[in-house]
Formats: structure tokens, C-alpha cells, sequence
């Protein structure tokens, strides 16, 4: 460490707030915190995923010093990142969902031509392969997209040989350029990133036909596992706020909602929630992370 170095960035100053809220129990979401075994056993992380974590543990000096990005740890080798957002039990599950929803949609919508899907925040395709895989055999025009070129790259390489599959930059938080243009838009485990939430699920909304669907897979609780590692992927650029005035978030340094928060905005921002899995009396709710599927009327 630097002599004078602060030992929390800035940025991450959020981050402790939070840590200190869920200490203090005043905060605590329901579900409870438990440990980093239990946790990872819950949702099934395989080896590489729980031992990510730790290593996160054992740097959070570094981490919350701003020395040390995230990313050097998650993405040290593929199965890490695969492990977090694919290869586990409870992705096992949702990424099964999202084929038959894919399958449903593309009967329900009834496109003239191709289904047009935008898959926001696609990362390193954790979930298209299985949305892909839904919509086989169909004529498709699926937008790949990330706000970083990195993924975007990334998504190429991986599906870049399947047909109606383009690649695309998309920020959740920009304004939607093509109202109006797609009969279905996916975001697993990227709309918490949002930096004003309603904006961005009425962005997501304009972007749909009429009739056309939401499907977003998201974590419903805080885990003390994600806490002390995935959450540095969150703070914002020094700098910069990480959410905008007005977001339900703003004063809490929450970054999830709970799934009736979740149901509630989308009422607001004009999507009926048609879907929400797994139910609460599922084995797999207790691992606090759904698949939502909401309509544009
Ligand atoms: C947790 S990863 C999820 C990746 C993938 N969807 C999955 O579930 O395997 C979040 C992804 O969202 C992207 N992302 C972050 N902020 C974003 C934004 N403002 N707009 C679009 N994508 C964003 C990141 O680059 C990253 O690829």
C-alpha cells in the first residue's frame, strides 16, 4: 500500500456502506446472508466459481484500493466466468427456462417475417446458447449485444457461424434509437446496471412491438459471496454517480430488487409481468436469482 493511500477508492466507497448495512442487520434482505459454502453448495458453483470468490477474500484490500480490477480475477481463466453466470445449478435451470420461453415466444408473437430479438449485456454468452437453442429451426434476426466491444468480440467468435446472428453494441442506459423494432428483448443478469432503472425498462419497452416480450433473468437478495467480490463489477467510473437521481435504489447502495419490486416497476414502466420463475415454493427460490418474462400490451 502507498503511504497516504486511502484504503477504500472512492468509488468503491459504496460498497463498504453496504457491507456495514448488512452488518448491522438493519438492512438485511429477506433470505438472510449465510456463508460462502453454503451459498456457493445453494446454487452450485462449480470449483473454479467458489474459488474465485475466495480469492476475491483474500485481495479485498487491493479491491477496495481500486489496485486490483475485478475483472483480473474473474476472467483469469474461462471457466471462472463460465462457472458464475452458466455452469451452476441455479443457470443450469434459468437458461433451460429461457429456451421454452424463447420456444413460446416465437409461436405467441406470430412474426410476418423474422423473430427479432435483442439480447442486452450477452457478456460471454451464457445464456444465448441455450436462447439459440430455443429457437432452432426458426428464421431469426438475433442482435447480440454488449455495452463493451470486448463481448461483443467475444460473441462473434462463439456464434458468429449460426444464421440470423448479428453483433452490435447496445447500452441499457442510452436512448433507444429503433422503437418499436423488436419482438423480444433478453438481458440475463444485466439490467441491475441500470443507472435509473424506470428509464431503463421504459427504454426496453419502446424497443418492443406491441405484444412483444421482456425476458431478464436477476438476483432477488444479496449474497455475502457477491458482495465481497461481484460487486466491485458495479461502481461506477471515479468520478461519476452510479445511479442517476430518481432510481427506487438511490440512498440504499442496493444494486438488486426483490422480485415484487421487480413486478411493481414493471407495472410502472408499462410491461405486464406475465412470468416468474422458479416459485417461490421451488427448491431452487432459495437461491434468490429469476426469470422474469413481461409483455408490452
Ligand atoms: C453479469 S454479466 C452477464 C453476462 C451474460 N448475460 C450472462 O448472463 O452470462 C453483465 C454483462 O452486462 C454488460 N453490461 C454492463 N453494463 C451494461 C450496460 N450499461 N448496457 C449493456 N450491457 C452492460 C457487461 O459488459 C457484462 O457483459
Amino acid at each position: 500500500m502507498r503511504a497516504g493511500a486511502p484504503a477504500v477508492a472512492d468509488r468503491h466507497r459504496w460498497i463498504l456502506r453496504r457491507w456495514l448495512a448488512v452488518l448491522d442487520g438493519t438492512d438485511v434482505p429477506a433470505g438472510g446472508t449465510g456463508t460462502l459454502v453454503e451459498d456457493g453448495r445453494a446454487i452450485g458453483y462449480p470449483p473454479e466459481t467458489t474459488r474465485f470468490m475466495l480469492a476475491a477474500m483474500e485481495r479485498l484490500p487491493e479491491l477496495l484500493r481500486d489496485e486490483l480490477p475485478l475483472q483480473a480475477l474473474l476472467f483469469e481463466d474461462a471457466d471462472t466466468a463460465d462457472g458464475a453466470y452458466r455452469e451452476n445449478t441455479v443457470n443450469r435451470y434459468l437458461n433451460a427456462a429461457v429456451a421454452e420461453v424463447m420456444r413460446w415466444a416465437a409461436a405467441s408473437v406470430r412474426p410476418d417475417g423474422p423473430l427479432r430479438v435483442l439480447e442486452a449485456g450477452a457478456g460471454v454468452g451464457g445464456t444465448t446458447a441455450d436462447a439459440l437453442a430455443g429457437l432452432a429451426g426458426r428464421d431469426i434476426d438475433y442482435l447480440y449485444t454488449d455495452v463493451s466491444r470486448y463481448f461483443t468480440s467475444l460473441g462473434r467468435r462463439r456464434f458468429g457461424d449460426r444464421p440470423g446472428v448479428r453483433f452490435g453494441l447496445f447500452d441499457i442506459n442510452a436512448e433507444v434509437d429503433e422503437p418499436g423494432s423488436r419482438h423480444v428483448v433478453l438481458a440475463a443478469n444485466v439490467l441491475h446496471n441500470a443507472r435509473h432503472l424506470p428509464r431503463t425498462l421504459s427504454g426496453l419497452r419502446d424497443l418492443l412491438v406491441p405484444g412483444g416480450l421482456l425476458v431478464f433473468i436477476e438476483t432477488g437478495r444479496e449474497m455475502p459471496a457477491l458482495l465481497a467480490s461481484m460487486q466491485f463489477l458495479m461502481s461506477a467510473p471515479a468520478g461519476t454517480e452510479r445511479l442517476a437521481p430518481g432510481d427506487p435504489r438511490e440512498g440504499t447502495d442496493r444494486v438488486f430488487l426483490t422480485p415484487a419490486e421487480w413486478t411493481d416497476e414493471l407495472h410502472r414502466a408499462g410491461l405486464r409481468p406475465l412470468l416468474v420463475l422458479p416459485r417461490p415454493t421451488h427448491p431452487l427460490a432459495e437461491a434468490g436469482v429469476h426469470l422474469f418474462t413481461a409483455r408490452r400490451d
